[in-house]
């Protein structure tokens, strides 16, 4: 496990970066080591403040970021690893986000005492009958989380965007992550200045702060080697979100492009709308029913 992040793992849903290799390390994220070496302690269950950590950030710092290399790595060491993305579209559908916690363990429902799975199964409406309380819930889902973990050998729950955890949610994980023993390890990333009871769980923080200057430096160097030195030097001595980072040499290099080769209004394509990765294509609305219609 002490090697965690040298493994040189792809991280799904992450554009490999020009030329980064070389000042990045073979986990591909600049200007991070520090926090990739928090999280690895926590995941290998050898942190000082024990098995949980939650990323603070603000959206674009690089939390989804640190959280897929730290998947990925990990699970190249066995056991199980969890990890889920609340959506902001569930962040109303109470239990959602336990669902997604709790599903890819289905296979160890199994051996839970019969009341156990039970409460599992009409919290989720498998089966019908009485919601059961929140306490019998959280029993239930820290009696499985524990069996997954005995069974599995290590168990990792990994949580993005957990700002929109659903509250019911957000409260039965609180009560398991407070309580999980050996074998379990929690990892989380919000954004900051939101109320959840997962907030409120008293566990460890780190924040992702914007990079420094010499790391988006590093970044832009990285992503856009061509840039002229006028345009890269606006990126130093200023220190951005990763992501910001890149933006702004994409804007950069998108307004000399504009420059060299101007087209005609009439031909230049319609602005694409903006859409957030994994956002839902858009709804197709069925014409209105006209007025006198049968
Ligand atoms: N330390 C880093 N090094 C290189 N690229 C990064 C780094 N952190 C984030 N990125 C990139 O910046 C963009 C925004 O990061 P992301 O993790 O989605 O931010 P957040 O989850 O905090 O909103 C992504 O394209 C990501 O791959
Ligand atoms: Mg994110």
């Amino acid at each position: 496990m002490a090697d965690l992040f040298g493994t040189g793992a792809a991280r799904p849903g992450h554009r490999p970066r020009q030329d980064s290799s070389a000042m990045t390390g073979a986990h591909g994220l600049v200007g991070r080591d520090a926090l990739l070496g928090q999280i690895a302690a926590v995941l290998a269950g050898r942190a000082a403040l024990g098995p949980a950590l939650l990323l603070r950030g603000q959206p674009g710092a690089g939390k989804s970021a640190l959280l897929d290399t730290a998947v990925a790595a990990v699970r190249a060491h066995g056991g199980r690893t969890v990890h889920a993305g609340a959506l902001e579209c569930e962040a109303g559908l109470a239990f959602s986000g336990l669902h997604q916690v709790l599903h890819p363990l289905r296979e160890w429902a199994g051996t839970l005492p019969q009341r156990q799975r039970y409460a599992l199964d009409r919290t989720f409406g498998v089966v019908g009958g009485d919601a059961p309380d929140r306490l019998a819930v959280s029993v239930a889902a820290l009696a499985l989380v524990e069996c997954a973990a005995e069974q599995a050998g290590a168990l990792r729950i990994v949580v993005d965007d957990a700002q929109w955890i659903d509250p019911s949610s957000a409260e039965v994980l609180a009560f398991v992550v407070r309580r999980t023993g050996a074998g379990v390890a929690f990892l989380g990333a919000a954004r900051p200045g939101t109320d959840s009871p997962l907030d409120q769980a008293g566990l460890p923080e780190a924040v992702v702060a914007a990079l420094d200057a010499e790391a988006a430096g590093q970044l832009l160097d990285a992503a856009h080697p061509a840039l002229p030195p006028a345009v890269r030097g606006g990126g130093r001595g200023q220190s951005a979100g990763a992501g910001r980072a890149a933006r702004r040499a994409e804007r950069a290099s998108a307004g000399r492009a504009r420059g060299a080769a101007r087209e005609p209004a009439a031909q230049r394509s319609p602005r694409a709308p903006v859409r957030r990765p994994g956002a839902l294509p858009p709804v197709r609305r069925a014409p209105p029913v006209a007025a006198g219609r049968p």
